[in-house]
Parts: C-alpha cells; sequence; structure tokens
C-alpha cells in the first residue's frame, strides 16, 4: 500500500464554498459560519444555509421545514414502490435499497426529505407495526420520532436529536461527500450521487462507525484490564473505533457539543462518565503503542452515547447519521454539477505492460 496515492491524501478534488474543516486546530465552518453557531439555528436553520444559492435563493429555515415537509408527504406516498424490497433487510440496507427506488427527477428536499419517513418506517415494520404518515408542518428531528414511537415525544428528546443531526451535517469533503461529487460528475442524477455517497458513508472507517464504538465500549466494561485491552488490540494491529481522523489532528470540534447534548439530556448517563475514562486510556495507549501519531477522540463515541441515550436501537446508528448528513451530500453534489467538469482522475500503472502474448 502506498499511503499517498491510495488514500488521496492531501490532494484537492474540489474548489468548494459548502464547508471547511481545519484539523490542526479543531475547527469547522459550514458555508463560513463555525460549526458551534450552525448547531444553534436548528436543524431546517442549517439546511437552509447550507443550500443557500445551489437549492435556491433566500433560503430560510422556515422554508426549509416547509420543504423539507413537503418531501417527507412525498416519500409516504411512495412507500409501496421500495418496502417490499427493503422487508427483512437490516434498516442501514434497506435504506440502501430506498435510496435506489428514488426517481432520477427527485429534489432535493424530496430526497432529504425521504430519510426520515425510511428510517422511522423500518423500524415501525421491524417491531410490526405500520408505519405512521409524517405530519409536514412540523420540523425533521420531531416528525421522525412522532412517525418512529406513534406519538408525541418529550421537547428534551426532540432537541437532542435535533442537536443531533445539525451537528453532523457537514464536516468538508468527507468520503461520502466525494462519491456523490464522482457520481453527479459524470451528468448521473442527483438522486443517484446521494444513493452512492449514503453507500460509501455505510462502511466502518466512515458512517459505520458509532454502533461499532459501543460493542468497543461494552468489550472493554467486560473485560479485566482497559490498559492490557487496548494494548492486545494495537499489538495485534486492530483500531480503536472512535479515534483518528483523516483530518482531524485535535479533537473533533463536534464531539463537544455532542457531549454537551448527552449532559442536557440524560445529566447522570453512566456510559458517558465511563467512555470520558475509557478515551483518556485509550489516548494514552495510542501514544504509547503509535508515537509520533496524531490521533485524537473523533465525533464517534460521543454521537454512539447520545444516540444510545435517544433510544436509538444500534442497528439504526448509521441510517439516523445519514439523516442528518444527505443535505451536505445534495448540496456537494449540486455545487460539483455547477462546475460541469468530470471528475476522472489517474491512475499510476504498476502492472507489467506486454507487447505481444
Ligand atoms: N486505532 C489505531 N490506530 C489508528 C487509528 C485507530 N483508531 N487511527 C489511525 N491509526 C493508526 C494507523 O494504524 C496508522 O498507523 P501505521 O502508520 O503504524 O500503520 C496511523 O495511525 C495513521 O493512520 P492512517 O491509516 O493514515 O489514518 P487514516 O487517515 O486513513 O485514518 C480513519 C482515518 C480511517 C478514520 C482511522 O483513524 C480509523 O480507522 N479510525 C477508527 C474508525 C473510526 O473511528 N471511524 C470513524 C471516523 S469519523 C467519521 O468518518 C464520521
Amino acid at each position: 500500500m502506498n499511503k499517498e496515492t491510495d488514500g488521496l491524501e492531501g490532494v484537492i478534488a474540489a474548489r468548494t464554498v459548502i464547508s471547511h474543516a481545519d484539523g490542526e486546530h479543531g475547527k469547522i465552518w459550514v458555508r463560513g459560519v463555525p460549526i458551534d453557531q450552525v448547531v444553534t439555528r436548528g436543524f431546517e436553520g442549517a439546511v437552509a444555509l447550507l443550500w443557500e444559492g445551489f437549492v435556491g435563493q433566500g433560503l430560510s429555515g422556515r422554508g426549509a421545514l416547509c420543504e423539507l415537509g413537503k418531501g417527507r408527504a412525498l416519500a409516504f406516498s411512495r412507500l409501496a414502490g421500495w418496502l417490499p424490497a427493503a422487508k427483512n433487510k437490516q434498516v442501514t440496507e434497506a435504506l440502501r435499497v430506498a435510496l435506489a427506488a428514488l426517481p432520477d427527477d427527485s429534489t432535493p428536499s424530496g430526497i432529504a426529505g425521504m430519510l426520515p419517513v425510511v428510517i422511522a418506517a423500518l423500524l415501525r415494520t421491524e417491531g410490526g407495526q405500520e408505519p405512521l404518515p409524517p405530519d409536514p408542518s412540523l420540523g425533521t428531528a420531531e416528525d421522525f420520532l412522532r412517525m418512529w414511537h406513534g406519538r408525541a415525544v418529550e421537547p428534551s428528546l426532540i432537541a437532542a436529536l435535533d442537536r443531533y443531526l445539525t451537528t453532523v451535517i457537514d464536516n468538508g469533503l468527507g468520503s461520502s461527500a466525494f462519491a456523490g461529487r464522482v457520481i453527479i460528475s459524470t451528468g448521473a442524477s442527483l438522486a443517484a450521487a446521494v444513493t452512492g455517497a449514503y453507500a460509501a458513508f455505510t462502511g466502518p472507517l466512515h458512517g459505520g462507525a458509532p454502533s461499532l464504538a459501543l460493542d468497543m465500549l461494552d468489550a472493554i466494561a467486560a473485560s479485566q484490564d482497559v490498559d492490557d485491552w487496548f494494548d492486545r488490540r494495537l499489538a495485534g494491529g486492530e483500531r480503536l473505533i472512535g479515534f483518528g481522523h483523516r483530518v482531524f489532528r485535535r479533537r473533533d470540534p463536534r464531539a463537544d457539543i455532542l457531549r454537551a447534548a448527552v449532559r442536557e439530556l440524560a445529566p447522570s448517563n453512566a456510559r458517558l462518565a465511563f467512555a470520558q475514562d475509557v478515551e483518556r486510556r485509550a489516548l494514552a495507549a495510542l501514544k504509547r503503542r503509535k508515537p509520533g501519531r496524531s490521533i485524537e477522540a473523533n465525533i464517534e463515541m460521543d454521537a454512539a452515547i447520545l444516540l444510545e441515550a435517544m433510544g436509538v436501537p444500534r442497528h439504526a446508528f448509521t441510517p439516523v447519521f445519514a439523516m442528518g448528513r444527505a443535505p451536505s451530500w445534495i448540496a456537494h453534489a449540486l455545487e460539483q454539477k455547477r462546475s460541469g467538469r468530470m471528475i476522472r482522475p489517474t491512475s499510476l500503472y504498476v502492472g507489467e505492460l506486454h507487447s505481444e502474448i
């Protein structure tokens, strides 16, 4: 493996006004606004910010709420088109099936509005309940929780989910956003780009990580010696989930936002106290075993604890994460489409070249 070429590290693959992650200083901006200020706008406000100039002009949080509500209503009317094919599949896989069923002429809000409807419907059907229609007048977080649980939920839960979805909305050119850009650059549809972005997102090195972070916490809790547990894993070449990032060499700023959200939702969350100790010991083990590497905590541990505190089952962590991230895939894809240039890099051929065989 050649790290530089195989992972495209440091290669500039897009010019963007969407978002920026400064890994050296641990900062993220979305459309020029620092992430800790983006979260105060709420999910629909953040979507309006992200989509401004790409999906429309002068967008507002209220306008985004209306459009996403219409998108959810449309998605529900199309349930019969994908639900049978998604039957008996895990939510992460079933969401991929549902996204693949999106028509090519799907609009940004039609696509982003589909995810909460699909995930709520899947969570209900796996429990043997009928999917519930959306209430387009509500915000995404509130309506998702209502469609899933079949009743209005406490405001603290709605606020926690809204904070989560807004915090994870974007962080620069992630592998999934890049995948979406590649797809739309060939002239394929926005629906195709978002479906591909989601597929790239589901891997454990990317959006598939949060449930694995909890699995790791469970395994550590069951072990006799935490430091030894880390040392053995690292000696065996394993990765510690929740640590490391291609861009962030400092602690991910979103981890603190999510941690504060856990404290607000569940002030005496036992998992959080344990995770803090685990994080401290993991960082020490990484320093011992990977000296000279700048490996810090990413968001996955705090994200997983917040999702768990909200009652989201582990197997739905990645789809709920994607619900927050989908508006960013859309913005990145629309920006790429505007550039009009197909992404087609070059490979370094390292095989043999025969003149005749
Ligand atoms: N545990 C152990 N070692 C690690 C970790 C980790 N979590 N992260 C990086 N390293 C080590 C690598 O083994 C490598 O060491 P080596 O040079 O001795 O082989 C060195 O640090 C550099 O690692 P890279 O592979 O160059 O780092 P990369 O930029 O590819 O990694 C990644 C980023 C994939 C996120 C990695 O840190 C990882 O696998 N983390 C664990 C999974 C995880 O938490 N994923 C979620 C990421 S956040 C998100 O996408 C939403």
